[in-house]
């Protein structure tokens, strides 16, 4: 048992606060406002006799700010007992799920692989919730593009652009497609790569990370409940071409991911390039005793996966600086201006940004790239970066940006990790000049005192 957990210890019974086993399989993590939101399968009731398979319960939802001690907020989106034709009924199928943020519509959107027994029935679930606690409520299912929907994930792009990541075509392709605006439509621009003849080699569990720019695809082989060798993809674009580099997993039993098959990539906030890699060791024949395996990622210079085993870890190394991360402090951000030095800049309002805000509520918003998206929009020219780390900052700014002045606020330091880059400034000449911090205030700043 590992009540109240001090570090982590992957394949030990992990406890939620109340001292209860964590039920949360084949789910993903959610970042919110300082929060962690952990969202996976409950599979809290005995398998169902002579069977691999347990009635759906719903889908569990723990929140947690240390990624150690998680809090049960509870099933926040319930099987429906009373009615056998719903795709959530207990003898259907309801696995993977994944929840996003959606900053424009405020609403926090999951999707899941829907089935029946069988796993004939292959469709992508969503619901849909006003807070990351739920209650979700769901909204029916599709096939994404017109094919099957097998394992699933989503990811969320900086520029706000969500994909869902799905197996399709009877085992054969992993398709990504880009989600509508709201998240809640799976019908945009989509490719199918990782092409296989099908189980065992075709790929299941997608979990999709961008580091510096770069996406990385991590998945599994096809061979139901049992162990198999992972492999990982990466790409430049998530609608690009994906290049399969092999198996990242390293150590004893490497080969059978660890006796595991990988569920999440979790981006650790605050953590110096940091990434845990979230697996499932699937018990068969109690499926509610199977247990989680959390490993940090490392990366060599040349940005390969490296995932190798541990009996035992600690969140603060990936908090505190590992061999392998790499962190660029700056208290400034020089960023080109359109006005000339000794100028009173004309009094405007800043955006201010703060890792621990909120994208869609009053106050600091939580992203660079929304903060871009709200000057765009509104033609403030200020950003100002409070104290705190940023992860994988990286902006696509454009001849529209040209005037924008991103600056940390006074006296505070402001860390970018990750992919911490600030593309599109093409002149870097004389007129780029050093953004002014000391004294700055909101509204005004004047170039001459
Ligand atoms: C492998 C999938 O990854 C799991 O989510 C689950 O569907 C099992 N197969 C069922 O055998």
């Amino acid at each position: 048992m590992n009540p109240s957990p001090s570090s982590m210890r992957p394949g030990a019974v992990w406890c939620d606060t109340d001292g209860q086993p964590i039920q949360a399989h084949g789910g993903g993590v959610m970042f919110h406002q300082g929060v962690y939101y952990w969202y996976g399968e409950n599979k809290d009731v005995p398998n169902m006799p002579g069977t691999e398979r347990v009635e759906v319960v719903g889908v569990s939802c723990y929140s947690s700010r240390d990624l150690l001690n998680w809090k049960n907020e509870g099933v926040v989106l319930p099987a429906v007992p009373d009615d056998p034709d719903s795709e959530l009924h207990p003898l259907k199928v309801v696995e993977r799920p994944k929840v996003l943020h959606n900053a424009r519509t405020g609403k926090f959107v999951m999707w899941m692989h829907i089935d029946e027994i069988g796993y004939q029935y292959a469709r992508a679930g969503v619901a849909v919730a006003d807070r990351p606690e739920g209650p979700f409520t769901y909204l029916g299912s599709v096939r994404p593009c017109d094919a099957d929907s097998r394992d699933l994930t989503v990811f969320q792009d900086d520029d706000g652009a969500a994909y869902l990541v799905t197996g399709v075509l009877w085992h054969s392709a992993i398709q990504i497609v880009r989600l509508s605006d709201d998240y809640l439509r799976a019908d945009g621009e989509f490719v199918r790569v990782l092409q296989r003849p099908g189980p065992p080699t075709a790929r299941e569990s997608p979990a999709v990370f961008k580091r510096r720019g770069r996406y990385y695809l991590v998945s599994s082989g096809t061979t139901g409940w049992k162990p198999n060798e992972a492999e990982y993809a990466v790409a430049d674009r998530m609608l690009g071409e994906w290049t399969t580099q092999g198996n990242p997993c390293t150590g004893p039993d490497a080969e059978l991911t660890f006796h595991a098959q990988n569920t999440h990539v979790l981006p650790v906030a605050g953590g110096d390039d940091a990434f845990i890699v979230m697996f499932d060791r699937w018990n068969p024949h109690n499926l509610r005793d199977s247990r989680y395996v959390w490993l940090p990622a490392e990366f060599s210079e040349a940005g390969e996966l490296r995932i190798p085993w541990r009996d035992e870890w600690s969140v603060e190394m990936l908090t505190k600086g590992s061999p392998m991360a790499e962190t660029v402090t700056v208290d400034r951000i020089d960023s080109r201006q359109a006005y000339a030095e000794g100028e009173v800049l004309r009094k405007t309002s800043a955006i201010y940004v703060n890792p621990a805000g909120s994208d869609d509520c009053e106050g600091p918003v939580a992203t660079l790239a929304r903060a871009l998206e709200i000057a765009r929009s509104t033609g403030v020219r200020r950003i100002v970066l409070q104290a705190g780390r940023y992860m994988d900052v990286a902006l696509q700014l454009g001849p529209q940006d040209s005037d924008l002045v991103i600056e940390a606020a006074e006296g505070e330091t402001v860390t970018l990790v990750g992919g911490h880059v600030l593309t599109g400034w093409t002149d870097e000449g004389d007129d780029c000049i050093a953004c002014p911090v000391p004294g700055v205030r909101e509204g005004t700043r004047d170039f001459r005192s």
